[in-house]
């Protein structure tokens, strides 16, 4: 197999596995540069060659114009995305411009007209999973996006094979390498959240105009639809999954959650709790002796429970343009070393074959961590704890902090695992105490045990 002189001898149709690529942006020219680098070893390696046979891109004479000549001669470029989708010699259509319009239309297009798809995009996936899925089974092709979740890192892939056996009941991500980037910085360095977004902004990590989708946690939502609805067989889109950002967090809650033994990450986590499935993402307070918590700077991980294969974490680069060509092109390898052009059938179909409720919110349980500052006077706990007990909200411990202004003081309370309309509605409560100057922070807390 390790004869570079295969790359001469291809010999039939079904070793040339033609691709054509639809947005030449930042991923469009890392999976370009990577086919084009490594063409010698995936052939070596798989026995296929894969050409990229047509590149279409909005801007395309700008941007195909930054590739060596010898990378471009035998591609041909276009402005139109049809070009693409309706050449027959195409097998598969690779969908690099995200967002779900157009790119729905060209993925589903190219599904109808018989081509794999492989994509990084989230949004689309997150959002249109379902009727992208039924175009693909009933063309017999197949719709491939290890990408569009954690970058470089491999799970999808793992999921839909080596762990396929296993119920999956929790699946546990760091899935947001913006996020966890700032909360790294405000943790190491003291910066505020103010100063470490700015930071990141600077870095080209966050968008400048408007870094919602990851500080709001909607890139992670994304994210986390995808692995639920893999992992409970069953589909999550992503308005189905409870969202809260970082915006919050303050440097307080830092100091007190690390003198508490904890660590803040924005956390994505997924579980089938009796057959419903709770989908949130949210910052949460975790052990400090976690492997998650280990996760830094703009790392990803996804760490899992199969009834089988016990836990299982995935970790590495979660975006940036060589680890996500990285998956795009395992993809795009795992379809041509399934290709067959007279017998098309999906790789791995879609595995949602269940349909399970999703809960709300209110009806999950967590623990939570709940900051106040109060009055320093006599019954001000038996206050708050009375609001606490009769909304059934358990304390399992209290901290008390002077503050420098004399008469005030901070409260930090951990709950044991409660119903969070109960922990809503105690807030309410509390905030009309009249010994109760602020509710600062109500952040959960997950043990991961
Ligand atoms: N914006 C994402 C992140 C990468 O910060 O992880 C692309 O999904």
């Amino acid at each position: 197999m390790n004869d570079i002189n295969k790359n001469q001898a291809i010999k039939t149709d079904n070793e040339n596995i033609n691709i054509g690529i639809i947005g030449l942006g930042y991923i469009g020219s890392g999976v370009f540069k990577l086919i084009e680098s490594q063409k010698l070893y995936i052939v070596n390696k798989t026995g296929k060659y894969i050409r990229i046979k047509r590149v279409a891109d909005k801007d395309i004479n700008e941007r195909a114009s930054k590739f060596e000549p010898s990378f471009r001669s035998e591609i041909i470029f276009s402005a139109n995305p049809e070009d693409v989708i309706n050449d027959p010699e195409i097998d598969i259509v690779v969908e690099l411009i995200g967002g779900i319009e157009p790119a729905y239309n060209y993925v589903i297009n190219s599904l109808k007209n018989g081509k794999y798809v492989v994509t990084a995009n989230k949004d689309l996936i997150a959002n249109k999973g379902e009727s992208l899925f039924a175009a693909a089974a009933e063309h017999g092709v197949d719709i491939l996006f290890e990408a569009s979740v954690g970058g470089g890192i491999p799970i999808i892939g793992p999921m839909k094979s080596s762990l396929a056996a296993n119920n999956i009941s929790k699946i546990v991500g760091i899935v947001n390498g913006t996020t966890n980037y700032i909360l790294t910085r405000m943790q190491k360095e003291n910066l505020s959240f103010e100063e470490a977004l700015k930071v990141a902004q600077d870095l080209g990590y966050a968008e400048k105009v408007n870094p919602a989708a990851d500080i709001e946690g909607n890139d992670a939502a994304c994210k986390l639809a995808i692995l639920s609805s893999i992992a409970f067989n069953s589909r999550v889109v992503f308005n189905e999954v409870y969202r809260e950002g970082i915006k919050k967090i303050t440097l307080e809650d830092i100091k007190y959650a690390n003198d508490l033994g904890y660590t803040i990450k924005l956390l994505a986590i997924g579980s089938d709790e009796g057959g419903s499935i709770c989908a949130r993402v949210h910052p949460a307070l975790i052990p400090k002796d976690h492997i998650l918590a280990s996760i830094s700077y703009a790392n990803n991980a996804v760490y899992l429970y199969g009834n089988f294969v016990g836990e299982v974490m995935s970790y590495g680069q979660g975006a940036g343009d060589r680890p996500t060509a990285s998956s795009v092109v395992g993809d795009i390898i795992q379809i041509a070393r399934n290709l067959d052009r007279n017998n098309k059938k999906p790789v791995f179909g879609c595995t949602c074959f269940i349909n399970k409720p999703v809960k709300q919110i209110d009806e999950m349980e967590n623990k939570f961590y709940a900051l106040m500052e109060v009055k320093d006077m006599p019954g001000v706990l038996a206050k708050i704890a009375a609001v606490f007990g009769n909304n059934n909200v358990s304390i399992e411990s209290m901290i008390q902090k002077q503050t420098k202004e004399s008469g005030s003081a901070r409260i930090v309370f951990i709950t044991h695992k409660v119903l969070n309309k109960n922990m809503f509605k105690s807030v309410k409560e509390i905030l009309k105490l009249d010994v109760v100057n602020q509710v600062l922070n109500i952040i959960r807390v997950e043990d991961l045990q």
